[in-house]
């Protein structure tokens, strides 16, 4: 059945890597002792010591495998260096061309490679530089969102183009319970991809403030108001707040880098200042005017009723998966 594993783990369901600074070993932990696949995201600046660290804690709370997630869009090399010295299961790349050299090293290392794409002509980049199995993120997506369609035309055309090749694909947009799981099987995927639900777990680094809203609100919106200057082009789903209502129509000549300061956050160890519109949601360590910071979600958001811990989360999608194939399919 569709459901089983991929890339080694025994299950298809992929914890996203939630940057900056939410996805830590705690959660992926929790997600691999469940057997999933947790994915820690490294920071969008080079600390390859840091990183090593972040690997070798999460190895102390699970002896199973897991990956990392780094952004290609900020300095990196030396922090890919550390990964693949570390020898972590995946490594899972967004934002920005992977090289065939890259893969080459990966696999080298016995490191998988996993690049999240939005369109067809990614997927097709990817497939050629050799990768091992592609998140295809449609627009539904909390976070960035690279992905430029919905789910539901996109992964199917990202499977017929990869055809009878090994290469799983992972779809992300939207999915937080076992229906979108099965829906992204019956779509020709393998795995799902979720960052919202596990964002809404004990184990996650979101603040509490935050993890509240994610069960109180419903409705989300695809934007550029957040982080414009810092990380230009790279447009976002976010929660929509009172406060992203009051400036969702922010003039475009406008950006964070002169406005006030609202609160404060230490992000993999390093305290930064949080001005109005950064691209940075809050954190546990975040101070300030909470209310007033972007939160990304997806449009999935409006489904979940409660925080859960991250391998109970895992536990409900695959058993209630399971169950949903049998009863609403199988004798069809
Ligand atoms: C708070 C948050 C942070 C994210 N950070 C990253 C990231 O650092 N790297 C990445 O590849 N994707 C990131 N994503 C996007 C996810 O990889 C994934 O595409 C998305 O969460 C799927 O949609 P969903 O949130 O509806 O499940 C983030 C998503 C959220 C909600």
């Amino acid at each position: 059945m569709g459901w089983k594993g991929i890339l080694g783990f025994d299950y298809g369901i992929m914890q996203a890597p939630l940057g900056p600074d939410i996805s830590g070993p705690e959660l992926v932990a929790a997600v691999a002792n469940a057997g999933a696949i947790g994915l820690l995201r490294a920071p969008d600046w080079e600390c390859p010591e840091y990183v090593r660290e972040m690997i070798r804690k999460t190895r102390t709370l699970t002896d199973k495998p897991f990956g990392i997630g780094v952004v290609l869009a900020f300095p990196h090399e030396q922090n890919l260096k550390a990964i693949l010295e570390e020898k972590v299961d995946v490594l899972q790349l967004y934002w920005g061309e992977a090289s065939e050299e890259l893969v080459r090293r990966a696999h080298d290392a016995g490191v998988k490679v996993v690049p999240q794409v939005g369109s067809i002509e990614a997927a097709k980049r990817a497939v050629d530089i050799g990768v091992d199995a592609i998140i295809v993120q449609g627009r539904e997506a909390g976070g960035h969102v690279i992905g430029q369609e919905g789910l539901i035309a996109l992964v199917p055309s990202i499977v017929d183009l990869i055809g009878e090749r090994d290469i799983p694909v992972v779809a992300a947009g939207g999915i937080v319970d076992a229906r979108g799981y099965v829906a992204a099987l019956a779509l020709g995927a393998r795995g799902v991809c979720l960052g919202t639900r596990f964002l809404a777990t004990v184990e996650s680094y979101a603040h509490p403030v935050y993890k509240r809203k994610l069960v109180e609100y419903s409705k989300t919106e695809h934007t550029n108001v957040f982080g414009r200057a810092r990380w230009p082009g790279a447009p976002q789903r976010v929660l929509l707040t009172p406060f992203f209502s009051d400036w969702r129509s922010l003039p475009e000549n406008e950006d964070e880098t002169n406005q006030p300061v609202i609160g404060r956050s230490t992000i993999h160890g390093v305290e930064k200042e949080v001005k109005r519109f950064a691209g940075t949601v809050p954190n546990k360590t975040t101070t300030g005017d909470i209310e007033s910071m972007g939160m990304y979600a997806g449009q999935g958001v409006g489904l979940i009723k409660e925080i859960l811990p991250a391998g109970e989360v895992v536990k409900m999608i695959v058993g209630e998966a399971q169950l949903l194939i049998q009863q609403k399919f199988q004798d069809a």
